[in-house]
């Protein structure tokens, strides 16, 4: 398939917008780009934060034709895989899956998912993959600094400056005095705010883009064939940071707490309760988290 990428500098929100075209005839294929987000959306009515250049927020426009709404629902966790590779690839950063679609750095979210369906005025079925990846970010509001990362601050003290955003390596030579190092640190982002290098930095965003989409359609045309995730589900288990874990099941007939042992083929989490069943849960149904937050 041929993407056909469209960037924006600013916009309330790819999928919204990457969904009216879609209802409009879009061809698949179409990705819609922004530098900003003025009203990005995250999954269960959540806003989403695309500050001014410092994350990727891209859409690609899909049509597949064929697959049940079960089956185009699996296209997320393949999206998840993919942001995975991806980071992985360009970043050497080790990422993990929190079950369905969260992707994690050192157990911070880094990346976020949002598939949505549209039909289109013809009645064709159409599906809009959101995906957002923070970047550039050295900080986050309060409510998620706890829990959100970023490139830029994990690749902080990594050797190698791959990351436009990093600072030089003249900057991180010589250890500083503890008592000294908020006021530097404080001075460096001073510096590094005037010295920003937003071509670069568009650059990186635009590469880090176009890895995610290519290594999507990889696990897209393969998917098609087979219809399940059987192909990918030692992968994505392996990076699944609930597994093994007890965690809290949030059903809408009643929580209750078990150990999370893997998702099966069709994306749904396996659970082993405490009186020894074992069930499989859905993410439609209900969500999962763990027993001391966040993981
Ligand atoms: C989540 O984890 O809640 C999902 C976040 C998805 C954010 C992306 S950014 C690009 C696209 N446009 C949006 O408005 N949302 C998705």
């Amino acid at each position: 398939m041929e993407l056909e990428y469209h960037y924006f500098e600013e916009v309330d929100s790819t999928n919204t917008r990457l969904k009216e075209a879609a209802a409009n005839g879009a061809p698949e294929g179409t990705v819609y780009c922004a530098g900003r987000q003025t009203a990005g959306r995250g999954r269960s009515g959540h806003d989403w934060e695309s500050p001014q250049d410092e994350s990727v927020a891209t859409s690609l426009l899909l049509y597949p034709d064929g697959l049940s709404d079960e089956e185009t629902a699996l296209l997320t966790p393949l999206a998840a895989l993919a942001v995975c590779d991806a980071i992985e690839g360009r970043y050497g950063l080790v990422t993990q899956i929190k079950w369905v679609n969260d992707v994690l750095v050192n157990e911070k979210k880094i990346s976020g998912i949002l598939t949505e369906r549209v039909l289109t005025e013809d009645g064709r079925r159409a599906v809009v993959i959101g995906i957002g990846i923070n970047v550039g970010q050295r900080t986050f509001p309060t409510a998620l600094s706890e829990i959100a990362t970023s490139v830029a601050i994990e690749m902080e003290g990594v050797e190698g400056r791959t990351i436009a955003w990093k600072e030089s390596e003249g900057e991180r030579e010589g250890q500083e005095p503890e008592g000294e190092l908020t006021e530097r640190r404080e001075q460096l982002e001073g510096e590094r705010a005037e010295r920003r290098e937003p071509e670069r930095e568009r650059a990186e965003r635009r590469e880090l883009t176009e890895d995610v989409w290519r290594e999507f359609l990889r696990y897209y045309e393969t998917f098609v064939g087979k219809r399940t995730l059987g192909f990918v589900r030692g992968k994505y288990n392996a990076k699944l940071v609930n597994r093994g874990r007890r965690c809290v099941v949030c059903d809408p007939e009643g929580a209750y707490e078990g150990e999370a042992i893997g998702i099966d083929g069709n994306g749904r989490l396996l659970i082993r309760t405490d009186e020894g069943d074992e069930r499989a849960i859905d993410s439609g149904e209900v969500s999962v988290r763990g027993i001391y937050g966040y993981v």
